[in-house]
């Protein structure tokens, strides 16, 4: 005798007029004058059993056509039945039966049967839980403070699935290419890569702490220089920054690791990998090949330098038209060297009423602009006379006939303007770009895949006065000679590269240092003396002397992935136990408090008043 014969949710025609046993939770049951229905729930979806005290003999005539010979006490299941209660745990048999015509719902896999309960058992009560799974107006952190009641809802239970696939995929296609499946430590030292560190103190060194890897960068690279040749790891990495939607304190990588191929063969064979993945999972053939672009190039159109390729709208230069305008927001960022201004056209956004204007002036304020100017195009043939807009009047012309045709702005069109830093206009109009997608519906219904490549080797940042990177220090340029990096840093490209798909930057890499004068020449551009060098990384640099392969490879946010094949509206959705925005976690209440005594072990005295 079997505990159960199939999932609930597995339930079909196929199995029209057999006997079945289920085992899952009540989802609900509802009474229909005497007819008790349960809607019964597992991994795998939902099935509705029906007891009905009356229906023993058609039951019996029913199950004697397909010769089942039993004699159910149906009297005594609808008694059992009408103890249930949501989410007690049941074991249920019946024969699966046709709904009756009217009743059936096409929006479930087991929508045109429903099984005719012969006997019901409960395996285990439970008590009235703290929110309805399918209640939407329930929290996230009464969600997550009772994570595995939440994950009983089928759409979770489809994303973990699902992301389980997608990476037995991606597991299976690297190991057919050669690739190696190493782990490496998690209790290490600082691994730069532009995020504050999460560290552990140590017992046995005091005063001492390892460090939680932001990526396995140091050890993939020293897995090159061991000859491993093709390396990969489905890798936790942590960093400890300001949260987003598509960030976690602690999330998965899929980190990848080549020697010997070059910036066009690794993006080839990722795309290769990425491509076999949709069309595995979800049946869909990504473009081929992927398009490129140069970061420049993205940031100009796109003002971003993971664009989102499905909103046409983009952002076109008018510094040149503008620059001699009385208007100082425009001519102040015209003449200046690290300003900009430029135009974005929204089709048919002249009926956008004032207060919808006020809206984005609010939000593209988040990203610092200071204002919003905008031009109303009601009738193009008309001139300056055919423009609704506070600041016509500041523009010749010739400039506002120059920006009709620059943008292709037609009748019934705005156009919107950002001046300031070339920085904040990049941020404000392609953030605005994004929502006016979304607010107008021009969002298009497809894949859009992007390598992003060029990337400046290192960015000069005001605020610290020094130079930064871009990508992470151990990523090699284009330049052959170690004067040419200390010449014109800004002017260098990385041999960098980065996989965008819809607007989310899904992964990054890069080809590596292997040359140690190389290495030293970037660690030294960004202000890290030799001193520093040994003390943070002298291990790598000792690596790269003793014949060090030329290597690169990439990592992928792999919960971001997910979050996108899934389409699920943020990480958390695809994590099994995320945090929240606070990098706090509501289940286990971590982190916490923690003993006196293991303080003093690890030599640590805390701050913190009422906090140990
Ligand atoms: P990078 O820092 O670009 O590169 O990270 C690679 C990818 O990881 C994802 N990611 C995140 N996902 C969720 N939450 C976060 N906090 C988070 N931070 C990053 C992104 C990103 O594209 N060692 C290099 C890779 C290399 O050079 O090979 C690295 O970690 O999708
Ligand atoms: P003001 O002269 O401040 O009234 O601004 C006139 C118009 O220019 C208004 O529509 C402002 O929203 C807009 N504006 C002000 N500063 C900027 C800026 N930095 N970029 C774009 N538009 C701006």
């Amino acid at each position: 005798m079997f505990m159960r014969t199939t999932y609930c949710g597995l339930v079909t025609e196929a199995l029209m007029g057999q006997s079945v046993t289920l085992c899952g939770w009540v989802n609900r049951r509802r009474d229909h004058g005497g007819v008790i229905f349960i809607d019964l729930r597992d991994r795998e979806g939902y099935v509705q059993v029906v007891c009905d005290p009356d229906r023993a003999e058609t039951f019996k005539a029913a199950e004697g056509l397909l010769q089942v010979v039993f004699d159910p006490d149906t009297k005594d299941t609808f008694a059992q039945a009408e103890k249930l209660r949501s989410e007690f745990v049941v074991r249920i048999t019946g024969t699966v039966r046709p709904r009756p015509a009217g009743t059936q719902n096409a929006n479930l896999r087991t929508g045109r049967i429903e099984v005719l309960a012969k006997d019901v058992q409960v395996l285990n009560r439970s008590e009235p839980i703290p929110f309805q799974l399918d209640d939407e107006t329930t929290g996230e952190e009464t969600r997550l403070a009772h994570r595995y009641l939440d994950l009983r809802r089928p759409e979770m239970q489809r994303n973990l699935v699902l992301r389980h696939r997608i990476i037995s995929t991606l597991r299976a296609w690297l190991d057919a290419q050669g690739f190696v499946d190493v782990e490496t430590p998690i209790l290490t030292r600082p691994t730069p890569e532009g995020a504050r560190d999460y560290l552990v103190p140590s017992r046995t060194h005091a005063g001492h702490f390892f460090a939680l890897p932001q990526s396995p960068q140091l050890f993939k690279q020293l897995l090159m220089m061991s000859g491993l040749d093709r390396y990969y790891q489905v890798a936790r990495c942590f960093r400890d920054e300001d949260l987003r939607a598509d960030r976690q304190p602690e999330f998965t990588q899929l980190d990848v690791e080549t020697s010997f191929l070059d910036e066009a063969e690794i993006t080839a064979l990722m795309e290769r990998m990425v491509r076999h993945t949709f069309r595995q999972v979800l049946g869909v053939d990504l473009p081929e090949p992927f398009p490129r672009m140069s970061y420049d190039e993205a940031m100009r159109r796109y003002g971003s330098d993971k664009p989102d390729l499905r909103i046409a709208l983009e952002l076109v230069e008018v510094a040149d038209l503008v620059k001699d305008t009385e208007f100082k927001v425009f001519s102040g960022p015209a003449n200046s060297k690290d300003g900009r201004v430029a135009a974005l056209r929204v089709p048919k956004g002249g009926e956008m009423p004032r207060s919808q204007i006020d809206g984005y002036t609010e939000f593209v304020g988040r990203y610092g602009a200071k204002g919003l100017a905008y031009i109303k195009v009601n009738d193009a043939a008309k001139g300056r006379d055919g423009l609704q807009s506070p600041i016509t009047k500041f523009l010749s012309d010739a400039a506002l006939q120059g920006i009709l045709e620059r943008t292709g702005a037609q009748s019934g069109d705005l156009v919107f303007f950002g001046a300031d830093r070339r920085s904040v206009v990049c941020d404000a109009l392609g953030a605005l770009r994004i929502k006016l997608g979304q607010d107008l519906g021009l969002v298009e219904n497809a894949w859009r895949p992007l390598w992003v490549v060029d990337f400046p080797m290192f960015e000069f940042d005001e605020k610290e006065g020094r130079w930064i990177f871009l990508h992470h220090p151990f990523t090699s340029s284009r330049i052959q000679s170690v004067e040419e990096m200390e010449r014109d840093p800004g002017g260098i490209r990385a041999r960098a590269y980065d996989l965008v798909l819809n607007g989310t930057e899904l992964g990054g890499g890069s080809i590596r240092n292997h040359d140690p004068a190389m290495q030293m020449a970037v660690l030294k551009q960004l202000g890290i003396g030799p001193e520093e060098a040994q003390e943070k990384f002298g291990f790598l640099l000792e690596a790269l002397k003793y014949g060090a392969p030329p290597h690169g490879g990439i990592a992928f946010g792999l919960d971001r992935l997910v979050m996108l094949m899934i389409g699920a509206p943020n990480i958390r959705e695809v994590i099994a136990f995320p945090k929240t925005q606070t990098a706090f976690c509501p289940l286990t209440r971590a982190p916490g408090a923690v003993d006196p005594k293991q303080l003093r072990e690890l030599s640590i005295r805390t701050a913190v008043a009422g906090k140990n």
